[in-house]
Parts: C-alpha cells; sequence; structure tokens
C-alpha cells in the first residue's frame, strides 16, 4: 500500500481510558486513525476505538501486557498489519505502584521498568525498523523525519520527593532514553517528551483534595487532559522538535512538594 494512500496512523499505548483515551480522541479528531492499545480495560477500548473511528473513519484495538517483551515485539506489526501504516508512537500506558526506598525491591523496579521504560524503547525502535523499510520504497514526497514518538513523562522528575520509587525511576530512564532515541533515531523519527503535572485524580485521593491540589502551582492550576493532549498533538505536528520535553503543569515543577500528591 503506498504510504500516501492512507491517512496518518498513530498508536496510543493505554488508550482505553483516562488521558490515553483523551489523546486518542483529540488525535482522532485531528484526522489521525487511532490503534487503541489496553491491556486489562477491554471493554473501555472497544468503545474508545469506536469513538475514533467514528471521528477519523477507521480505528483498531490492540492487547498487549508492555511487561511482556515478546507481547511488545508483536505490537507495531500487528497495528501495521491492519492499518496499514503506522507514523507515530504515543507512549500514555504506565504502570503507577506505590512503593518507597525501604520497601524497593526488585520484583517492583521490574514491572516499573519493563512497562514504563522498556516498552516504549522497544516500540520506537520497531516504529523506526517500519520507517525505514518505507523510506527504501520512499515517494520523491517524503522527505525528513517521517515519524514522532511521544513519551508521557511527569513533572516530578523535575520535583522530586521520595514517593513512588520505582514509578520515579523508570520515568527518569525514559527521559533519558528520550534524549539517546532522538539522536540515534534521527533523522527518520523524532522523540519529544510531554510531562503532566496532577491532571486526574486517583483512587488515592477524594475529589475535594484533588481539587485543591489542582490549585497548588504558580498558575494556581496544574494540567487538564485537554492541555496534555493539545500537547502531544502539537509534539506531533511539529517538525522541528526532538529530543526535548515539554512541561504542561501550570508550573507545578517550579515548586517543591515533600511526598507525592497522592500523600500530602
Ligand atoms: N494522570 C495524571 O495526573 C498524570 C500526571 C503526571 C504524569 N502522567 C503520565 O501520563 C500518562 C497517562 O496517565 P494516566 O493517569 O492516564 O495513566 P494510568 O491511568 O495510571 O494508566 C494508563 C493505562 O496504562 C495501562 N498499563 C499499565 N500497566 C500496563 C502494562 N503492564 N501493560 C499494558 N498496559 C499497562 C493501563 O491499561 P489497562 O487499563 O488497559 O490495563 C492503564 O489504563 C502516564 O504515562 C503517566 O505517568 C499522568
Amino acid at each position: 500500500m503506498s504510504p500516501t494512500s492512507t491517512p496518518r496512523s498513530v498508536l496510543v499505548t493505554g488508550a482505553a481510558k483516562r488521558l490515553g483515551r483523551e489523546i486518542a480522541l483529540a488525535l482522532a479528531k485531528d484526522g489521525w486513525q487511532v490503534a487503541v492499545h489496553y491491556r486489562s480495560s477491554p471493554e473501555d477500548a472497544i468503545k474508545t476505538e469506536a469513538d475514533c473511528a467514528r471521528l477519523a473513519g477507521s480505528s483498531g484495538s490492540f492487547y498487549a501486557d508492555l511487561t511482556d517483551e515478546s507481547q511488545v515485539r508483536q505490537l507495531v506489526p500487528q497495528v501495521i498489519r491492519q492499518m496499514g501504516r503506522l507514523d507515530a508512537i504515543v507512549n500514555s500506558a504506565s504502570t503507577f505502584e506505590h512503593d518507597t526506598a525501604e520497601t524497593f525491591g526488585f520484583a517492583n523496579m521490574d514491572k516499573h521498568f519493563r512497562a514504563n521504560t522498556g516498552a516504549p524503547i522497544l516500540l520506537a525502535q520497531a516504529l523506526h525498523t517500519h520507517l525505514a523499510a518505507r523510506q527504501a520504497t520512499a515517494h520523491a514526497d517524503e522527505h525528513g523525519p517521517l515519524g514522532v514518538v511521544v513519551n508521557l513523562l511527569d513533572q516530578k522528575l523535575w520535583n522530586q520527593n521520595p514517593d513512588f520509587f520505582s514509578y520515579t525511576l523508570s520515568k527518569a530512564a525514559l527521559e533519558a532514553a528520550n534524549t539517546m532515541l532522538a539522536l540515534a533515531l534521527s533523522p527518520l523519527v523524532r522523540v519529544v517528551g510531554v510531562a503532566p503535572g496532577l491532571t486526574l485524580t486517583s483512587h488515592m485521593l477524594t475529589d475535594e483534595k484533588f481539587t485543591a491540589l489542582h490549585k497548588l502551582s504558580p498558575l494556581g492550576r496544574s494540567s487538564t487532559p485537554a492541555d496534555v493532549a493539545a500537547t502531544v498533538k502539537f509534539a506531533l505536528d511539529n517538525q522541528s522538535i526532538t529530543g526535548t520535553t515539554i512541561l504542561v503543569d501550570g508550573g507545578q515543577h517550579l515548586m517543591k512538594f515533600e511526598r507525592d500528591f497522592s500523600l500530602l
């Protein structure tokens, strides 16, 4: 299939619900075919897939446990088989389980590093391989950066506290990988980080506490899902950005918090 004959397609991991869903819908609205990745939320994934298809004409959903290397390696080929092409990946899926320096252990570290660091790197590698093969048969109008990977990071990397120890380490490693991949995969693939502040609540926060914490920033508001999705869209569209991270957090990274928001 000619790469110019089908709309651009993007794989969004963890797109069944929450921020991943918001990003998937924003991109579908922008005309992207969206491959909705999920693990334990198949019903939500079907809904996101249907909503994206309504907006963009077509969509698909794809299961993978991102801690399983063989499942991660199969994901991009599966998407390309079904969607015809792949132009971008948004790594939004993330394992977020609490540990501290006192409770840290290899099992928890391994789970976080596989899902939050290793999987995004393998997916970027697979996109690069696909685009290199595509470039070998490229049409004259396909030049320069063909693809882009957006990695969802976290303002807490610039404002560290000792909670969620393994999660934070895995995201710090992903931030380093962001720079290394931008160099290694250029000029075919751009790699951009997007780091939200407190955006969505969790089971550890009451609604009242979330509302109060969301206001705790120099701008008096942290990020909204729409802010984060708009930044991902900007990172996908802007052809000059690579190897850097855009913080979307109302300036929360400029403040000092002794504990994670959920434990303040
Ligand atoms: N929410 C915030 O306020 C906030 C703040 C700062 C940074 N971020 C970053 O923004 C991104 C999205 O945040 P979020 O709150 O929407 O994330 P989330 O709800 O914590 O997780 C998103 C999805 O990740 C998937 N996932 C987790 N472990 C997986 C695994 N081993 N294999 C496959 N899928 C896995 C789950 O999909 P299934 O449900 O299908 O299993 C889950 O629904 C994350 O990278 C997060 O670090 C979010």
